[in-house]
């Protein structure tokens, strides 16, 4: 915890900690992991464990051979689920760091950990996934980052598959002090507006000893 505490408090001074110009933003998550020089405490995300909500729907929907792409995928947790769940999984983050690491956690990985910008993908992977994961990268981003974020999201969702998107959460027009900026309900119905269709949303909060944490999970699909 202290290891934890003073990293943030290392990384919340550099450049693009606080959101800012788009470039800052993007380089401050290279910084991050450079600098934690193997050591997950220093990178706040960094849970080392899948995320619940995302174990629970696997288990009533297994890959079977299906292929799956986690979004910056950070150090792999739940990406190494979606291979366990029975996906052929992608994973792929901005942060070269990172995917290096991740291969280092999980040497006998069958995900296919690739380092590629959200903003500018491979151009097979469009409509190329029959389950896309998006796990709290939304809510690391701010300006007109986020709406690009969701656009790129969309974009690779197959015909028939499922977007699980999971994130903070907050009320239509309340304040965010980010990061993280939780998402609001129009941000993530307007996936709708890009060619998905509402399948469910989970709230549900995280605990901690000083505060509560509302998050939402959210399943679209792209009609077959
Ligand atoms: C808050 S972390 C979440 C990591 C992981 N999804 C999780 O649930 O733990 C946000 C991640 O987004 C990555 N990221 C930020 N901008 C990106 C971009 N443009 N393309 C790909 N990854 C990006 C960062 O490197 C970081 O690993």
């Amino acid at each position: 915890m202290a290891r934890r505490d003073a990293a943030r408090q290392r990384i919340d001074q550099l450049t693009g900690a606080l959101g800012g110009a788009a470039k800052d933003r993007l380089a401050w998550f290279h910084t991050v992991y450079r600098e934690a020089a193997g050591d997950p405490a220093a990178i706040p995300w960094a849970d080392l464990a899948p995320k619940q909500v995302l174990m629970e729907w696997l288990a009533d929907n297994p890959g079977k051979g299906r292929r799956a792409i986690d979004i910056a995928c950070g150090l792999g947790d739940n990406a190494e689920a979606l291979s366990a769940a029975g996906y052929r999984t992608t994973a792929f983050d901005l942060a070269e760091e990172a995917i290096d690491w991740a291969k280092t956690r999980f040497p006998e990985s069958r995900v296919d950990y690739r380092a590629a910008d959200l903003f500018d993908l491979p151009a097979d992977w469009t409509a190329a996934f029959d389950l896309v994961h998006e796990c709290y990268t939304v809510q690391a981003l701010d300006g007109d980052m986020r709406n690009r974020a969701a656009d790129a999201i969309a974009a690779l969702v197959a015909p028939g598959g499922k977007l699980v998107f999971i994130n903070r959460s907050r009320e239509e027009g309340s304040e965010a002090k980010g990061p993280p900026w939780p998402v609001v309900p129009s941000e993530w119905r307007r996936f709708a507006d890009l060619g998905l269709e509402p399948v469910s949303e989970r709230f549900y909060t995280i605990e901690r000893p000083d505060r509560t944490i509302p998050h939402v999970m959210a399943v679209f699909q792209r009609p077959a």
